[in-house]
């Protein structure tokens, strides 16, 4: 344990993979919340800054309805609740993602079935979906990974031809967009995140996107344990409520947005041209028809991805390899039975790594990272 603690102390990390960009107005707009004495509200339609932020997301995701929550785990749950998938279900997805995608699944009782991912951007394989679909499946569960959208078009074709639900998760991917769609706009649900890590952020917080008026309503009642009114729950749900003060947070930060996508795609073009013809590495290319927001620069190194990690941390670079066990062979997933043959999940997961391109990184940061990340392949070749 001590070792293990002045090992870690050692390393300082200066240039974080991703970090929460408050300002004096988010303050200000907490302060205003704290002074109002209403921090959270449990109606139907829930408090002021949560309906701006509501109204100001499906605005942005081009969509009728967003549903605000207290985090994306729960938006993923909160939508298997309203689709009723749970005991004797299967959902697809990929094995290449956050617990959270598939955890959420198994809470319901439904099981995870695992899919392939393709190179190019690391979602989901639909070649391998489509021999997955059978007639226990109910859903799929595209993860738009990195913010990389993914392949939507063959993955919603295959959803309606074996009437299955897909539930984005997009979580990883505000801002990105696939064919001129804003990722989370294109499923029957979306789901997003605003960790401390996210494009934007209110410490925890997630939320839902539908353009569906049913599901909506039902999402809201979920939200506030099943309730409409009159503390009488009408159907199962849970305390999911998004408080006020992330709400006033997550305002000031969706006023933002544009500025921060814009940064990250310049911080993300300049490392493509400092890297560009590096031997082996694979850089993120953008796919023609998609914009990524950049939410993180993800290479692949042909060999010794953890030295280069290693070498990068040390000097302060908080490269981070996202990630490095996927679920089918974490010990939950292990213990429960799961033995897949994910050939290209797991290729990825021993040589991708990501590195930061946020808004505070300037251009003497990228050109340094840049030329931390030659050093350290010169150093281990
Ligand atoms: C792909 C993915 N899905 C779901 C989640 C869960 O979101 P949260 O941490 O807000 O519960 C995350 C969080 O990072 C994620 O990356």
């Amino acid at each position: 344990m001590l070792i293990r603690c002045q090992i870690q102390c050692l390393v300082v990390i200066l240039i974080a993979i991703n970090k929460p960009l408050i300002g004096d107005e988010e303050k200000e707009e907490v302060m205003k919340v704290l002074g109002s004495g209403r921090l959270t509200d449990s109606s139907f339609d829930g408090s002021p800054m949560v309906r701006e932020f509501e109204k100001s997301l499906a605005n942005f995701i081009g969509v009728k309805h967003a549903i605000a929550l207290n985090s994306g785990t729960s938006a993923l749950m909160a939508s298997l609740i309203a689709l009723d998938i749970g005991h004797g279900d299967e959902v697809l997805m990929p094995s290449f993602t956050f617990v959270a995608t598939a955890n959420t699944v198994l809470a319901r009782g439904a099981k995870p079935v695992f899919v392939d991912i393709n190179l190019n951007d690391y979602t989901m394989d639909t070649d391998d979906l489509k021999r997955k679909i059978n007639k226990r499946s109910r859903a799929i569960i595209p993860v738009h990974l990195y913010g990389h959208p993914a392949d939507m078009n063959p993955i919603i074709e295959l959803a309606r031809k074996n009437d299955l639900f897909v539930i984005e998760d997009a979580a990883q991917s505000l801002g990105s967009s696939y064919k001129g769609n804003q990722t989370g706009s294109m499923g029957d649900l979306g789901c997003f995140s605003f960790y401390s890590t996210k494009v934007v952020t209110c410490g925890e917080g997630g939320a839902i996107t539908t353009n569906d008026d049913d599901l909506y309503v039902n999402l809201k009642k979920i939200r506030n344990h099943g309730i409409f009114s009159n503390h009488n729950p009408e159907i199962l749900g849970l305390n999911l409520r998004m408080p006020e003060i992330e709400a006033a947070l997550i305002n000031v930060q969706m006023r933002k947005i544009d500025s921060f996508l814009r940064i990250r795609r310049k911080n993300a073009k300049m490392l493509s041209e400092y890297l560009d013809g590096l031997k082996g590495v694979i850089l993120p290319r953008e796919r023609n028809d998609c914009k990524y927001n950049w939410y993180l620069y993800t290479i692949s190194l042909e060999k010794s991805r953890d030295s280069v990690l290693k070498i990068l941390n040390d000097k302060g670079i908080g490269a981070t390899v996202y990630y490095r066990t996927p679920l089918h062979k974490t010990q939950l997933y292990k213990r429960l039975g799961y033995d897949d043959n994910l050939p290209k999940t797991i290729w990825a997961s021993e040589h991708v790594l990501s590195l930061p391109v946020h808004p505070e990184i300037n251009e003497q940061d990228i050109s340094n990272i840049a030329s931390l990340l030659k050093d350290a392949i010169k150093t281990i070749s």
